[in-house]
C-alpha cells in the first residue's frame, strides 16, 4: 500500500514571557524587546501535527482521527490551553520561546504510537511558525 501524510491542526491559547535569569535585566530587554515585559502576553497558537504511515486495506486511513485529536486534545491542548507557560514545568529552565514550545509539543508527541509522526509545526503569530522534523533523544522522567 502506498504511504500517506495526515496533517490536522489544533489550537489553543497561552501567555508568556521571554526572559531568562542567565542574563541582565538589561541584556534580557536586548534580547527580547517587549516579549520581556514584566506583564507578559498572550498567543493563539496553532499546532499542526503531521503524521505518516501506509494506509490501512480495511479502513482506507493513514490514521484515526479519533485516536489522533484525543491524544492531541489530552497531551497537548489541555496541557498548554489559558495558561501562563513559564509556570509549566517544562519551561522551569528554558525560555518559553515557540522553537522550545515546538520541542516540547514533539517530546510529548514520542509517545504517540497509533502512527509515526513525522512533522511538528507551531505558529505563534500569523507572521511566525516553528517547524520540527526528526527524532528526539529519550529523556528519562519527560512526557
Ligand atoms: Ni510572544
Amino acid at each position: 500500500m502506498p504511504r500517506a501524510y495526515l496533517s490536522r491542526r489544533y489550537r489553543f491559547s497561552a501567555s508568556h514571557r521571554l526572559h531568562t535569569d542567565v542574563l541582565s535585566a538589561e541584556e534580557n530587554q536586548r534580547a527580547f524587546g517587549k516579549c520581556n515585559n514584566p506583564h507578559g502576553h498572550g498567543h493563539n497558537y496553532v499546532v499542526e501535527i503531521t503524521v505518516a504511515g501506509q494506509i490501512d486495506a480495511a479502513t482506507g486511513m493513514v490514521c484515526d482521527l479519533g485516536v489522533l485529536d484525543g491524544f492531541a486534545n489530552e497531551q497537548v491542548v489541555s496541557r498548554f490551553d489559558h495558561t501562563n507557560l513559564n509556570t509549566l514545568p517544562c519551561f522551569a529552565e528554558q525560555v518559553s520561546t515557540t522553537e522550545n514550545l515546538n520541542i516540547e509539543v514533539a517530546r510529548i508527541f514520542q509517545s504517540f504510537t497509533a502512527a509515526q509522526v513525522v512533522r511538528v509545526h507551531v505558529e505563534e503569530t500569523s507572521n511566525n511558525s516553528f517547524d520540527f522534523i526528526g527524532s528526539l533523544p529519550a529523556t528519562p522522567g519527560r512526557p
